[in-house]
């Protein structure tokens, strides 16, 4: 049963958009799933030893550690060809200049109605027609021009600075809530019952999501990321996810206020928006929002994996919210940009990508790469690293970066002022990275919850992680 279903709103508009979505999840999640699946017989006449292929960068090794291949692919060229998708070529971009050139570009897309794969299977299947006038044209993900920069300058002005920073009182509250609730001297899992909570009230506080409906949707979001291993399972996670957005912009309607959600509603009330692309920013919203646990997450992480780094920030807390931006830069969380194609021949460094083939910028790549940052697999909390590309770069840049950096500045905060002596429960072990092409999250995050040395026993927090330990900064 869907969301909008439970709800018993059952309107025209919103089935269509659920069937609409799903959809586009599905063609998305497919065209990936098989392109992912080709495991090397695709054609890739150019392919090196030093390049990863496109359906290894969602398997292991290469998610657990992907910095030493990444930095083998930037150093032989500006762009590779990693496979193919419905026989166009897939370039693969890992530096960092290169990275910024074609997130600027203007001859790369994102429009996926009219990408080569896209419409040749949309007709296939005879869904999606990429028309003009097809609705499904307008979702987010798929806009580009006129309707990208109408539809971005609403969430621009809607997610403002103003509005993110009233939010800070309820992120602060919350954080001491969660932390007041979590069991000190155990194993808990600090992703599952820290971050995605105060990460998902805090976003639901600056869109105006009714308390009760908060934690409903960032589950079947995470299953829509599946989408590369099960598009199935992808399909009915959207029913369920565009259902839930059905139902909250149903419930918004009567109870106007100064959120993002109503300020949705009055661009759609003025003609600024459809009702359809209205329903697609919010999911969009929702969706593109669960980066924001992922850099509580990977933050924590990186200073467990990195004592002398933690050290310093206990030491020093005024270094926090500059040292945020490094653990962004250095565990980013969207490890690739969502794949763009050319609509012209885009130059880097003396190699030309033709039009139509697709593109995928590695942000993770661009991060680590040494001729803009130095030592750049080192983390050092002191580095002033606000140039990363972890909230991407150009006329796509990340509408929630302001949010997402507040509630990541807070969560670790909050939880090292209580828990100085945090550490990971089971050090050993590597960490249970999520296989995905584009999220670098992890499954989970067991730490034990400690407030001074006393507690941790007799293993010491400060020596005690396997992974980069040897380092000293
Ligand atoms: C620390 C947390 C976050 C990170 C690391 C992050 C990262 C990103 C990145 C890399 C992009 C560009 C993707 C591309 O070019 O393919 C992006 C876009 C976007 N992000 Fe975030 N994000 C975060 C938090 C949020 C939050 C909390 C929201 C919601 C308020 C949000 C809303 C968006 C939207 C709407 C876009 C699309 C912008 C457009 O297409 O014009 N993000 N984000």
């Amino acid at each position: 049963m869907t969301g909008l279903e439970s709800a018993g709103l059952t309107d025209e508009l919103g089935e269509m958009i659920i069937i609409e979505m799903g959809d586009f999840v599905q063609l998305f999640a497919e065209s990936f799933e098989i392109a992912s699946n080709a495991d090397g017989t695709d054609r890739a006449p150019e392919v090196k030893p030093t390049c990863p292929r496109w359906h290894e960068l969602r398997k292991l090794p290469f998610v657990a550690e992907p910095y030493p291949t990444l930095a083998a692919a930037r150093e032989s060229g500006p762009a590779r060809v990693i496979g193919e998708l419905g026989g166009a070529p897939v370039w693969l971009v890992t530096r960092y200049d290169d990275a910024r050139a074609v997130l600027a570009h203007p001859a790369v897309s994102n429009d996926f109605y009219d990408a080569p794969w896209w419409v040749k299977r949309a007709r296939e299947l005879g869904i999606a027609p990429p028309a003009d006038d097809h609705h499904s044209r307008n979702l987010p993900l798929a806009m580009e021009d006129e309707r990208h920069v109408r539809a971005r300058t609403v969430l621009v002005k809607a997610v403002n600075a103003r509005r993110v920073d009233a939010v800070r009182p309820v992120v602060e509250r919350t954080a001491n809530e969660l932390l007041d609730a979590l069991p000190a001297g155990e194993p808990i899992d600090v992703n599952a019952r820290f971050a995605v909570p105060l990460a998902n009230t805090a976003l639901a506080a600056v869109l105006g999501i009714p308390k009760d409906m908060a934690l409903t949707y960032p589950g079947w979001s995470d299953q829509i990321n599946s989408h590369m291993l099960d598009p199935q399972t992808a399909r009915v996670a959207a029913g369920k996810f565009y259902g839930f957005v059905a139902a909250l912009m149903q419930e918004k309607r009567n109870a106007l206020a100064d959120d993002v959600l109503s300020d949705l509603w009055r661009a759609c009330d003025d003609g600024i928006l459809s009702d359809f692309e209205m329903h697609g920013l919010v999911a969009l919203l929702l969706h593109a929002g669960q980066e924001a646990p992922a850099a509580v997450a990977n933050g924590l992480l990186s200073l467990l994996r990195h004592p002398a780094q933690l050290a310093k920030i206990l030491s020093n807390p005024s270094l926090l919210p500059s040292g945020i931006e490094e653990l962004l830069r250095y565990e980013s969380s969207l490890a690739q940009a969502l794949p763009r194609h050319t609509n012209g021949p885009v130059e880097l460094e003396g190699v030309t990508i033709p039009p139509r083939e697709y593109i995928i910028v590695s942000v993770v790549g661009a991060n680590h790469d040494p001729a803009r940052f130095d030592h750049p697999d080192e983390v050092d909390v002191t580095r002033q690293a606000r140039s990363h590309l972890a909230f991407g770069y150009g006329t796509r840049r990340c509408v929630g970066a302001r949010l997402g950096t507040m509630v990541a500045t807070i969560g670790l905060d909050a939880l090292l002022t209580r828990y100085p002596a945090v550490h990971l429960a089971h050090p050993d072990q590597s960490t249970p990275w999520r296989p995905s092409t584009f999220s670098r999250r992890v499954e989970s995050l067991s730490v034990v919850l400690a407030e001074s040395l006393l507690d941790v026993g007799p293993r010491s927090p400060l020596t005690s992680s396997p992974r980069h330990n040897v380092s000293s900064h």
